[in-house]
């Protein structure tokens, strides 16, 4: 899928020859472009990551830290921004850091993404800037850093730092902006763990290990912790990991949590997998994803093993985890979700 806004920025990360750092983000797997040795890719997600490093261009994976990066050490940052505001935020702030005095820094977006509020806030932060109407609504911003010293930073909500998020009986959640739905329960994650007891009954036999398949900070890792079992927790955004990881250093977990897209490199497999699909890849809604993780499912699940998927009532998962498993079958509804039995046998 091509994506209008990347367009704009892409003759710039192809021509750039001043040291440039170029932010990329999830909706840009898509993107296919010659290394240019110039340029330094950052990017939060490890499958991008692994595509971009394979391409052969200087890439790292992070939770878009760039505290190693000195300050006024770069002449350009290119950014097609991303979804999350504080995560555009934070950005903005580091890339007018690491800008040397007049530097450039090139954004691109739609209207609905809010990039004319990103220009005019950032405009203030730099001191210069002009925006220009690409496409419809797709537009490129460049900005200028004329400030040296400026107090205009961009709210980015603390973004690196790791917080208690929300709290039930049982558990305090941290968790951090850049995570999907970081300050909050998921209402399909807590449906599915609602009916966990009654879902455990329907196993064969006392599952050995758990696979959490795009885990975000680990809500449901840490509800099955009283299981007492082993959970592996994968996902493929670097922000999640983070969080994940620190629930699992906080609660008596037995487990990992593995950098992993759809848990690809992840042999092991699982008497038990708890799965909370997205359906939202970047920008757009993502069929195939679906498809992908129950395929990762598939090939992780243990011939005993049971999976448990939880989706909006409208996603055809029985119809399409039919191709794969030998059963699938609906647990549970509400108005809103259903829960999917997954298995290999009957
Ligand atoms: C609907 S959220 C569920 C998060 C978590 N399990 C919960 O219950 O709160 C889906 C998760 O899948 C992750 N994800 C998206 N694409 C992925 C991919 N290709 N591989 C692994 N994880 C992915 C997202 O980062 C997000 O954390």
């Amino acid at each position: 899928m091509s994506d209008t806004a990347f367009n704009q920025l892409a003759p710039l990360i192809r021509q750039a020859s001043g040291k440039t750092l170029w932010l990329a983000d999830e909706n840009l797997l898509s993107a296919r472009l010659s290394p240019n040795p110039a340029v330094t890719v950052i990017t939060n997600r490890i499958d991008l990551y692994q595509q971009l490093q394979q391409q052969g261009w200087q890439a790292q994976f992070s939770d878009y830290d760039l505290s190693e990066i000195p300050d006024q050490s770069f002449d350009t940052v290119i950014y097609r921004v991303s979804k999350e505001k504080p995560v555009v935020h934070h950005l903005i702030n580091e890339a007018f850091r690491c800008l040397k005095p007049e530097g450039q820094m090139f954004l691109s977006g739609d209207k609905s993404e809010g990039i004319k509020s990103y220009f005019s806030k950032a405009r203030k932060l730099f001191g210069g800037g002009e925006s220009s109407k690409a496409e419809k609504d797709t537009w490129l911003v460049s900005l200028a850093k004329y400030n040296t010293g400026s107090d205009d930073f961009l709210d980015s909500k603390a973004y690196p730092q790791l917080r208690v998020c929300c709290q039930d009986e049982q558990f305090e959640y941290w968790s951090k902006p850049g995570v999907f739905g970081w300050d909050k329960v998921d209402k399909g994650s807590a449906y599915l763990i609602e009916h966990l007891d009654n879902f455990l009954m329907t196993l064969p036999e006392p599952p050995r290990n758990a696979l959490d398949l795009g885990c975000g900070y680990g809500y449901l890792s840490l509800n099955i912790s009283s299981l007492g079992i082993p959970v592996t927790a994968t996902d493929n955004n670097a922000a999640a990991l983070l969080a994940c990881e620190r629930n699992f250093e906080r609660y008596p977990l037995q487990g990992k949590v593995v950098p992993a897209s759809c848990a690809e490199g992840i042999s092991e497999k699982f008497d038990l997998i708890l799965c909370n699909p997205p359906f939202h890849a970047g920008f757009s809604v993502d069929g195939d994803l679906t498809d992908r993780f129950l395929k990762a499912a598939h090939d992780r699940l243990s011939s005993r093993g049971v999976a448990c998927f939880v989706t909006n009532l409208h996603i055809p998962l029985e119809r399409k985890a039919a191709a794969c498993f030998h059963q699938a079958e609906c647990i549970a509804a509400n108005g809103n979700f259903k829960l999917v039995r997954l298995t290999h046998k009957t």
